[in-house]
């Protein structure tokens, strides 16, 4: 089997299995450098991946409803977030947006068939009126963050019939995602390179080793230049929506 067909058969098996009702099945998928860089610094854009790995990437979009990305993913790599490389449907695209500052000339307004859905926050301050907008605009209630805060997000995706999410990054993103025990799965691709640049996770606030978000069963395999490392997901310890 390849390693295309091995990571498609696993993430099947790990959805029809997913018993959760009141959020989507999550899987984290970003590359990284072999220092954990995922760029080199900060809203540096950064093509990390071998083209076999940017297929992959694009087959694993493929697989899931929706796919999410950070504000600052937007500004700085501009994606489109679409099946280009791969047969399959687009996900729907999905961005983390609490000062609404998505661009009316990025990529993600002229997506081929989805309109993309941004997650803001309540009573965030909109530069353009909705009917100008090319994106839906869906607030979550703020309580004390003033990030979007991700337990209601995901609550709100499940409802609109995202049942499986692709989480693109960037770091902030992946951080708050493994900080909130949220990430049924990971994969991660590994180009061989040190970058010393901006890290893929951030501070979890976990001191206890015990009790650190760790991958269990892992797999590996070699696809083009690249290391992919995929595996399910496991938290010991207890996690909360922090107050920002
Ligand atoms: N190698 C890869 O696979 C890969 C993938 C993606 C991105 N990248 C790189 O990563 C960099 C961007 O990453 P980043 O860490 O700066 O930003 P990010 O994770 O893309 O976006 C973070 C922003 O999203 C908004 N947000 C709203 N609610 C949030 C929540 N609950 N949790 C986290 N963020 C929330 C916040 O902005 P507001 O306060 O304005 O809402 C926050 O600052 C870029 O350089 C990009 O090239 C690399």
């Amino acid at each position: 089997m390849s390693l295309n067909q091995q990571i498609e058969s696993w993430l099947a098996s790990r959805k029809k299995s997913f018993q959760l009702t009141n959020r989507p099945f999550i899987t984290l998928a970003f590359a990284q450098a072999w220092d954990g860089s995922i760029t080199t610094s900060k809203g540096e854009s950064v093509a990390l991946s071998c083209s076999a790995s940017n297929q992959l990437t694009h087959q694993l979009r493929s697989l899931h409803e929706g796919i999410l990305v950070g504000i600052e993913t937007v500004l700085s790599d501009d994606p489109q977030l679409t099946v280009r490389e791969w047969a399959g449907n687009n996900p729907q695209p999905i961005v983390l947006d609490s000062r609404l500052r998505m661009p009316p000339e990025s990529n993600l307004h002229h997506h081929p068939d989805k309109k993309c859905w941004v997650l803001t926050v309540e009573n965030a301050e909109a530069s353009a009126t909705p009917e100008d907008l090319a994106h839906e605009i869906i607030q979550v209630s703020r309580h004390k963050h003033d990030f979007v805060p991700l337990l209601p997000a995901m609550s709100l995706l499940r409802e609109k019939g995202i049942e499986s999410l692709m989480v693109e990054g960037g770091a902030k993103v992946i951080t708050e995602f493994l900080k909130l025990g949220l990430a049924d799965a990971v994969v991660m691709t590994m180009a061989p390179k040190f970058l010393g640049g901006y890290k893929a996770v951030g501070d979890l606030g976990i001191t206890d080793i015990a009790l650190v978000p760790h991958i269990s069963p892992i797999s590996y395999d070699k696809l083009g230049e690249d290391l992919i490392v995929w595996g399910d997901l496991k938290y010991r310890g207890k996690y909360s929506e922090p107050e920002k």
